[in-house]
């Protein structure tokens, strides 16, 4: 079991509002005279988008899809499966998509081939941490927060068996 005394504070909260604003600026610039259809991708992303949208000075809409391949194990189990789809069409759309982390790549991966075959007007990707050190499918994060080292993190909306995602901090589990 993880512990809170195991957490050691990676990327602070500080930090953190940072970077969403510098991913906030260069999303406003970009969907310039665009209505963009944000998907947070649940659970991971809830506090991130959160943050992203309130600084957001566009017509934009907001979706929620859920998949889940890792279930409790800390490991991705490499299958990806579509928990919660969307509630709206998105042909046509400029479709945003908001991720907390990309690890091995694959749910993201999954996620963008998903979306793609529903034919969005463009399709992007936002990424608040990015693991590269995992990567077994390549993913193209064009709006990224952080580079994370290959330590398994957790907070600001990223769990670990459910846990610590209300905690203000990104932490690195320390073994
Ligand atoms: C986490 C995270 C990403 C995915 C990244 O989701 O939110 O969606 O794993 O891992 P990958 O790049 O190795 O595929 P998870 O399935 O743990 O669900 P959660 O967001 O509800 O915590």
């Amino acid at each position: 079991m993880v512990l809170q005394s195991h957490l050691k504070i990676l990327i602070n909260r500080e930090q953190i509002a940072k970077a969403v604003t510098r991913l906030a600026c260069e999303i406003n610039r970009d969907y310039q005279g665009k209505e963009p259809l944000l998907i947070g991708i649940l659970k991971g992303s809830c506090v991130f988008v959160a943050d992203l949208i309130r600084q957001l000075d566009l017509p934009l809409e907001l979706e929620f899809i859920k998949v889940s391949s890792y279930g409790a194990a800390r490991e991705s189990s490499g299958k990806v499966r579509v928990v919660q789809g969307l509630q709206t069409r998105i042909k046509g759309r400029d479709v945003l998509v908001v991720e907390d982390i990309v690890d091995t790549g694959i749910t993201t991966s999954f996620l963008l081939d998903y979306l793609k075959k529903k034919r969005p007007a463009s399709l992007k990707l936002c990424a608040l941490t990015d693991k590269p050190s995992r990567r077994r499918v390549p993913v193209p994060i064009d709006y990224l927060g952080f580079t994370v080292p290959n330590k398994f993190i957790v907070g600001y909306g990223i769990d670990c068996d459910e846990k610590f995602r209300n905690l203000p901090h990104i932490y690195a589990i320390e073994d």
